[in-house]
């Protein structure tokens, strides 16, 4: 039979999202539980009667909202569909075939599905015992191949964050030819003063980008946007690769009426990481090795006894996310979600 596609896709694993079964809680995708902020649903219907028309391709209101927001120049900002695929963007603007892109392993399962797709070579380095990134390590392993490191602040899917003294050390010790990309799609959630906002922190230097994404603490998974900050040139490159049109004008829409409800948003975002300290300490008295979480949502490093912890917990009505033969991640989600899950435990 003739081949049509790379051959090499075959040895990819697919992207597997968290599972929606009707009837079960879903605490499997690190989504917030409590619908979209207020306006939002509004904005949508009204943005629908312009259904007909394309969008405006530059998303210049939602970039002059976000430059407001931020505290910097919107042409530092690109948006896209979801904060996962500017990442592509940026593997498409800094990665030329064989080019490496190191990134820490276990970490966002599209990394390397990312690399593999942009011909990008993979350098993955493994986290610390305590499932968090070897800064050092990413460090180490940057040769004059490496295009683009990405830290993933806090870590999806182990939760863990890179403090500021390691993240100083780190972006000091790579050449400032090389993008590092801080992927802080969990960032609403830190409560740790020592993790540092990528942005403030290091927002000032050329090569750092700061990934955001407005799935998770504000409430719009389903509508699809992300944003990256840069350099005025990096950004101005990866507005120049973005698919036409994909940050749709539905997206857009919900967006700024989300961004109009920034306070709700800390409300939510206060209940949910209130909700994270209580269940993490509850889950800990079964299973100790549960590692700190700056993220709404935390890791069981269960090795061989994922799958069929994940399989029970279905049974009983919840659905985790597990990465079979090494752990499994559960979402923080409602108070009556979060006590389900405990039951099962
Ligand atoms: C670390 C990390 N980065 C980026 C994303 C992408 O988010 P989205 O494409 O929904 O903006 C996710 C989503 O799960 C994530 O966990």
């Amino acid at each position: 039979m003739t081949r049509l596609t790379r051959a090499d896709l075959d040895a990819l694993p697919a992207y597997v999202a968290g599972r929606t079964v009707p009837g079960a809680i879903k605490l499997a995708s690190n989504e917030v539980p409590y619908g979209p902020l207020p306006g939002v649903v509004e904005a949508v219907a009204a943005s629908i009667a312009g259904a007909h028309r394309y969008p405006d391709p530059a998303a210049t209101a939602l970039r002059a909202a976000l430059s407001d927001r931020l505290g910097i120049d919107a042409d530092r900002i690109a948006t896209g569909c979801g904060s996962v695929a500017l990442t592509e963007h940026l593997f498409r603007v800094t990665c030329l075939p064989g080019d490496e892109a190191i990134y820490a392993w276990r970490s966002f399962e599209a990394y390397p599905i990312i690399a593999a797709t942009t011909a990008a070579t993979s350098v993955r380095i493994l986290n610390t015992a305590e499932h968090a990134h070897d800064l050092p390590a990413m460090a180490a392993a940057v040769t004059d191949k490496t295009r683009l490191v990405i830290v993933c602040n806090p870590n999806n899917p182990t939760g863990t964050a890179c403090r500021k003294a390691d993240l100083d050390a780190f972006l000091d010790a790579v050449p400032p030819t090389v993008v590092v990309a801080l992927d802080e799609a969990y960032r609403e959630f830190v409560t740790d003063p020592d993790v540092p906002d990528g942005l403030v922190e290091y927002g000032d230097r050329p090569n750092v980008v700061v990934l955001r994404t407005l799935s998770k603490a504000w409430g719009l998974a389903g509508l699809r946007v992300g944003y990256l900050i840069g350099s005025p040139e990096v950004a101005a490159a990866v507005r120049k690769v973005v698919t036409p049109f994909s940050t749709s004008a539905t997206a857009q829409a919900a967006a700024l009426a989300a961004l109009h409800a920034s306070d709700e948003m800390q409300r939510r975002v206060d209940l949910i990481t209130a909700e994270r300290e209580r269940v993490v300490n509850a889950v800990r008295k079964v299973y100790p090795d549960v590692p700190d979480t700056q993220s709404n949502f935390f890791w069981l490093p269960l090795g061989d006894a994922t799958t069929d912890f994940a399989q029970k917990c279905e049974e009983s009505g919840v659905i985790v996310r597990a990465f079979a033969g090494d752990g499994v991640r559960v979402t923080i989600g409602s108070h009556g979600e979060n006590d389900a899950f405990l039951d099962c435990i």
